[in-house]
């Protein structure tokens, strides 16, 4: 289960630049349900999942993972707990695999740190994504 309470956040505060991108998002996503966040682009949707992973700094808000708060976590606290596949294929994405094969690579991640990684995927394949491991 994932919660997320009243996350906000800015980018550049203070100065002319500042851009409240998110101000105050509340979801629950249950445990085995999907969803998918639509919005045109700048609408926050990176930014949200980049609060989820803790790679965007929050100025407000808490989130939650399995009723655990790991808003002051960092990303590679939450790395047992979350994965994700960038939009950008320079920022981790594996140029040789299928987008599904790709979230499974995410899947793997987490079970490995888990101890129990039953991932199909060759990662060996992608020497740059094991290397980013
Ligand atoms: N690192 C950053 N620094 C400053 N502003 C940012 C940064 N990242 C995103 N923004 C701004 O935050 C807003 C939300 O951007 P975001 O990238 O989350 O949108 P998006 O919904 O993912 O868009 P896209 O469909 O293009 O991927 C936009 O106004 C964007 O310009
Ligand atoms: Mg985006």
């Amino acid at each position: 289960m994932i919660r997320l309470e009243d996350i906000q956040v800015t980018f550049n505060p203070g100065t002319i630049l500042e851009n409240r991108a998110l101000k105050g998002v509340n979801l629950e996503v249950p445990e085995h349900q999907f969803l998918t966040v639509i919005g045109s682009n700048g609408a926050g949707k990176s930014t949200l999942l980049g609060a989820v992973t803790g790679e965007t700094p929050m100025v407000g808000g808490r989130v939650l993972i399995d009723d655990m708060d790991v808003t002051r976590q960092t990303v590679d606290q939450r790395a047992n707990q979350c994965a994700r596949v960038f939009q950008d294929p320079l920022a981790g994405t594996c140029g040789d695999l299928s987008i599904e094969e790709n979230m499974a690579l995410a899947t793997c991640v987490v079970k490995s740190v888990a101890g129990a990684c039953r991932c199909r995927v060759n990662v060996a394949s992608c020497s740059k994504s094991v290397s980013a491991f």
